[in-house]
């Protein structure tokens, strides 16, 4: 007999009440392990809440989907994306799904907690990021973009609201309901995919899915310029009055960059604010090796990002 087996008789010996129980693969949590504090975060179909486990204390985002509304909605089908992609994802600047379970109302997604909200907050709160800032959080996104896209992925809504930062401000990609999967034999973009209906947010949308309702890799690139854009300026580059003339500064290229933007600053962003989805910056490769050669990220150690700490934003 090991002496590092552990014994089996303390559990025999024990009082049952005093014993917890291990929680096998069998045994789904339920909504009674939790107790539920603020909301988070809302959407039309979701509420974010902050939701602590019981058992061990541990703090997570709870996700809280109301079934009758998805289905009355025809929304199964995107809550379902959202479940098998982030099962497949491991990644230190992406929201891990713990677990996921329901009960007769409503469907619950067990999330990292991103204590610090949103980038877009950040980003209002401090008018715009000093340069030095939006290099290191570009860095990340990047950074995040580039294992999605190994692993398959395409985002397909990537704006400052789905970015969300931890207890130590890094980054925490969130929000994967209109991803999509691309086949293992597309994975270095080649063909692009047509999609069914308008997804994403006027403001990042791509060209192409505005032209031919096409979107690849590519179109995740286009986001990187507008949140770089963005992260910078403090506004995001193409914004109409509404959605139509926005969607119309989106078609023509039009945009211009404010003064206090670097030449290298500016030389990335014209990279990736490209019409042809197959011009940008990295497009067409197997990987984001491009855009992080380029010289505005010439400081950037790509290897331990998630190791480094956060630049005073001041
Ligand atoms: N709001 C939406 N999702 C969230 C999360 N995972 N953490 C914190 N706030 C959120």
């Amino acid at each position: 007999h090991s002496s590092t087996q552990p014994s089996d008789t303390a559990g025999v010996t024990a009082s049952p009440s005093t014993v917890s129980t291990p929680r096998g693969q069998s045994q789904k949590r339920t909504v009674k392990d939790f107790t539920f504090g603020r909301i988070l975060g809302e959407g039309s179909y979701s509420t974010v809440m902050l939701g602590t486990e019981k058992s061990a204390g541990t703090e997570f985002a709870v996700k809280i989907l109301d079934k009758r509304h998805i289905i009355k909605e025809k929304k199964t089908k995107y809550v379902n994306i959202e479940k098998t992609t982030l099962s497949r994802l491991s990644h230190p600047f992406i929201v891990r799904l713990h677990y996921a379970f329901q009960d007769p109302g409503s469907l619950y997604f067990v999330l990292d907690l991103a204590r610090n909200g949103e980038l877009l907050s950040l980003i209002r709160r401090l008018q715009r990021l000093p340069e030095d800032g939006a290099r290191f959080y570009l860095a990340e996104i990047v950074t995040a973009v580039e294992y999605l896209h190994h692993k398959g992925v395409i985002h397909r809504d990537l704006k400052p609201e789905n970015i969300l930062l931890d207890e130590n401000m890094h980054i925490k990609l969130t929000d994967f309901g209109t991803a999509k999967l691309v086949d293992e034999s597309n994975v270095a973009s080649t063909s692009p995919q047509r999609s069914q209906s308008f997804v994403g947010t006027a403001e990042y949308v791509s060209p192409e899915l505005l032209t031919d309702k096409t979107v690849d890799k590519s179109s995740d690139l286009w986001a990187l310029g507008c949140i770089l854009y963005q992260l910078l300026a403090g506004q995001p580059p193409f914004k109409g009055p509404n959605e139509y003339l926005t969607f119309q500064k989106i078609l023509r290229l039009e945009y211009s960059m404010p003064d206090h933007f670097s030449p290298q600053a500016r030389d990335l962003v014209s990279r990736l604010l490209v019409l042809g989805p197959s011009e940008r910056l990295g497009a067409g490769e197997s990987d984001l090796s491009a855009i992080k050669r380029h010289p505005f990220f010439r400081d950037i150690n790509w290897d331990n990002l998630h190791e480094q700490t956060p630049p005073n934003l001041i």
